[in-house]
């Protein structure tokens, strides 16, 4: 049997990820394969009360990244590492792509923090595979403009995400290997045909 795998999604809020990531598990059930779908932060009960907390109150930048891997280290220690041993594939709806992109590009937080963290917190585990939502940031905008309430990142302006989309850019050239950059900004059927060609290639 091939190795369980953990998959990624990522990209700026407004990109719409979040609808396409039950179809795209659904897709992999249906070759029988055991699927779970998690999220960050969040994943764990207490994971999904720091959520509660990071989206509402202001906080520091660098309480935010510390806040953001303890989730993170629950979330690895009581859901993904558990499944993939038992050979459950694992869709995580974001994960340490985007603490790199919104506490590093963002918020401005050093490389250097948030490599430490990355290393004390999952030095040996890593996405097999990230899906990046990739959108012009005045599209996302508009999308997130239907929303009836904003959370505190999706109250952010332009400029934080074209620091975040910016980073997530960086990231991509560094490892291009681990992702599959989606065209977000593209109808939500020709987004499904994108889905469909990467779920081919795993
Ligand atoms: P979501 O809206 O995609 O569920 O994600 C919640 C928000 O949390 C989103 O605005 C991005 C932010 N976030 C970070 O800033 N850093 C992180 O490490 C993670 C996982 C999420």
């Amino acid at each position: 049997m091939n190795k369980a795998k953990f998959i990624t999604f990522e990209g700026v809020d407004g990109a719409g990820k979040s609808t396409h990531l039950a179809w795209f598990a659904d897709t992999l059930r249906q070759r029988g394969l055991e699927v779970l779908i998690t999220r960050e932060p969040g994943g764990t009960p207490l994971g999904e009360r720091l959520r509660e907390i990071l989206l509402n109150q202001p906080m520091h930048a660098e309480t935010e990244v510390l806040l953001m891997f303890a989730a993170r280290l629950e979330h690895i220690e009581q859901v993904i590492r558990p499944a993939l041993q038992r050979g459950t594939w694992v869709v995580s709806d974001r994960f340490s792509d985007a603490s790199f992109a919104y506490q590093g590009g963002g918020r401005g937080v050093p490389l250097a923090k948030l490599e430490l963290l990355e290393r004390w917190v999952h030095e040996d585990l890593q996405p097999d595979l990230t899906l990046l939502f990739d959108i012009p940031v005045e599209i996302a905008r508009q999308r997130l403009s239907n929303n009836i309430t904003l959370d505190r990142f999706e109250q952010e302006q332009a400029d934080f995400f074209e620091r975040v989309r910016a980073a997530y850019h960086r990231r991509v050239q560094q490892n291009p290997q681990r992702y599959a950059v989606i065209d977000a900004a593209q109808s939500l059927e020709k987004v499904k045909y994108q889905l469909e060609e990467v779920v081919l290639s795993i």
